[in-house]
């Protein structure tokens, strides 16, 4: 969810509705916001994306005032409708508040305030926040001391901003888990779950803590505690500005992001591979002899970063013959796996704040691993909480579906690869200084593959009214698969199933009808000749069953030519780099697939880009 928190001398409707459009892409399933004026309290809610609540603002206007808050959701507790829409209001209508995360003790504390006479309106578990702050500020008269002593009474992750007509300058934030950053500027403030909310009037951020509450009022900012105990805060400054995160003149955020890849990869390589070849990841503060007796490596992370860990794999294992074992982050923690003080963990992911990957992070760490973050996220949640942290260089990704971060990904966990081989002393030969030579100039090729789309977006067009799409891949070109079926899934909104090559005769064959669309990644055919030619023994045996095969291979790859229906060209590379190059025609087949069904391309039905619950 997102959440954003205003105080200062503009409208605050103006600032805060502005502000949520920056958050969306954290859910949009329902909006709300509330707004201090007049010794009363304002709010409107509704289900839905933002232009929903928008309109409703036209149509019922909110009085004008200077302190205001509001939320865009992702539903957890409750259907995204407008009663279970934020923010949740006590039942003089005198509080409210937004929440981002999951209350676990809610339905304990909801019996609670029943018994006591509270009548809930909705099925959230954050309407119990409302009634308690509501409860604890008729004792105290202190929105802020009321918020500590509400927080100290709630299990689980949140993050809540409230505000109080009783207190009409002020706003008051806590947060546990779930990010939660101040904006300071000139006799304004501003609270939001990302400094995307308000870049459009300061740079100037204070980062909250862990189980921290903040109160902003036109004066100033200040930090407890839960126990009221005054807080060290950390300032900094956002060096991205707001046209960053605008569209730029294409259609969709993920156009301009697919677009944006030969940069990325570029910015993430950046003064990391000098002129001898060497890797320079001095930023890597986890000490080189730890790296030299690590005796395992284990990823965690989830969705597409998932996919950059299975492929980061193949090439650890490969490059340094560390054993490399790659985990869902969800999975990992519940499972009791055997983790010591020689497992190096690498925690991928794009945002910085999935619950699931920081609580897999948190389990290796109380065992004693040691954890290398992955992050494009300055400043995050898992970098913050990870011994060191390899940022990759995206710049700020905004459609929900992944791209450009996680083709950094890839840049990124090649290079510790890479890294780890350097300081354990591995004997490189000459395959070795070749990659490395390729991996420096990976953003060339990206931007060759982006400049020969044009048939895979006709191709996509073709294919709108298809059920199912099939992705085949061995070896690196597995999770490729893996991640174009997935890419498809979010988008298309299709059936989609990426499977391993040499598992198709063990039962998926079963699926192959005619004219079924099946897309075949092939791996190089230079040096792994025997992957090469079972795959294409795999394309002539779905052939043979009616597929429509849609073949992804190297330029110059001609044993492929007579069974591809159609053939997409991607330049030579070595084989563990060919994932730089094979996913992006993957995401531009999605893409074109989505929009030709008409689909919302940033903002698929029901996901949102920064999972912050379980
Ligand atoms: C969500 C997004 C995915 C993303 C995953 C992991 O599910 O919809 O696109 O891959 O979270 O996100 P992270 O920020 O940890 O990389």
């Amino acid at each position: 969810c997102g959440i954003v928190g205003y105080v200062g001398g503009q409208s605050a409707l103006d600032v805060v509705i502005a502000g949520l459009k920056r958050l969306e892409y954290r859910g949009y399933d329902s909006a709300g916001v509330a707004v201090l004026s007049d010794g009363g309290l304002a709010a409107a809610k509704k289900a839905g994306k933002l232009v929903n609540l928008e309109k409703e603002l036209v149509d019922r206007p909110l009085p004008s005032g200077a302190t205001g808050i509001g939320h865009t959701r992702w539903a957890t507790h409750g259907g995204p409708t407008d009663a279970n829409a934020h923010p949740h209001l006590d039942n003089a209508g005198r509080v409210a508040v937004v929440h981002n995360g999951i209350i676990e003790n809610f339905a304990a504390l909801r019996a609670e305030l029943e018994e006591r006479g509270h009548d809930l309106a909705s099925e959230t578990d954050t309407e119990v926040v409302a009634h308690l702050l509501a409860e604890e500020f008729s004792s105290c008269g202190d929105l802020a001391e009321a918020m500590r002593l509400v927080c100290r009474r709630l299990d689980g992750a949140f993050t809540l901003v409230a505000v109080h007509a009783d207190e009409p300058d002020v706003v008051v934030g806590a947060r546990r888990n779930s990010p939660l950053v101040v904006g300071v500027g000139e006799g304004e403030f501003f609270l939001a779950s990302d400094v995307a909310a308000f870049i459009a009037h300061t740079r100037a951020a204070i980062e909250l803590g862990q189980d921290q509450v903040v109160k902003l009022s036109r004066e100033g900012v200040e930090v407890t505690d839960f126990a009221g105990a005054p807080a060290d805060v950390r300032a900094y400054h956002v060096d991205w500005d707001a046209s960053a995160a605008e569209k730029g003149g294409y259609d969709y955020f993920m156009l301009k992001e697919i677009a944006e890849q030969p940069k990325a990869v570029a910015d993430t390589l950046l003064g990391r591979i000098d002129a001898e070849g060497r890797l320079r990841l001095d930023e890597v503060r986890i000490p080189d002899a730890v790296l030299r007796e690590a005796d395992k490596v284990v990823i965690i992370a989830c969705g597409t970063a998932f996919h950059s860990g299975l492929i980061a794999k193949y090439a650890i294992e490969h490059w340094t013959r560390i054993p490399c074992e790659v985990e869902l982050a969800s999975e990992f923690r519940y499972r009791d796996p055997i983790l010591g003080q020689r497992t190096l963990v690498i925690a991928i992911s794009q945002s910085g704040e999935t619950m699931d990957t920081l609580m897999a992070l948190r389990h290796a760490r109380e065992q004693g691993a040691k954890v290398l973050a992955i992050c494009n996220t300055n400043g995050s949640t898992i970098p913050r909480e990870s011994d060191a942290v390899l940022y990759t260089h995206a710049g700020p990704e905004v459609a929900v579906a992944s791209t450009k971060a996680f083709l950094t990904q890839l840049v990124a966990c090649y290079l510790v690869a890479l890294y780890l081989g350097q300081v354990r002393g591995t004997k490189w030969g000459d395959e070795i200084h070749a990659v490395i030579r390729e991996l420096a100039r990976s953003a060339d090729d990206v931007e060759r593959v982006l400049e020969t789309m044009e048939p895979v977006r006709a191709l996509a067009r073709s294919l709108a009214h298809k059920n199912t799409v099939l992705f085949l891949g061995r070896h690196v070109g597995y999770p490729v698969a893996l991640e174009g079926a997935l890419k498809l899934k979010e988008l298309a909104y299709m059936h989609a199933e990426g499977f391993a090559a040499g598992e198709l005769k063990h039962g998926p064959i079963a699926l192959i009808e005619e004219d079924l669309p099946v897309v075949v990644v092939v791996p190089s055919p230079k040096g792994r000749s025997v992957l090469h030619d079972k795959i294409v023994s795999n394309i002539q045996e779905i052939r043979a069953r009616g597929a429509r095969t849609i073949v992804i291979a190297e330029e110059g790859d001609e044993t492929v030519v007579p069974y591809a229906d159609h053939l997409i060209r991607i330049p030579a590379t070595p084989t563990l780099l060919q994932p730089l190059v094979s996913t992006v025609p993957l995401q531009v087949f999605a893409c074109e697939l989505a929009t030709a069904r008409g689909n919302e391309v940033d903002q698929p039905r029901n996901l949102a880009k920064s999972v912050t619950v379980e």
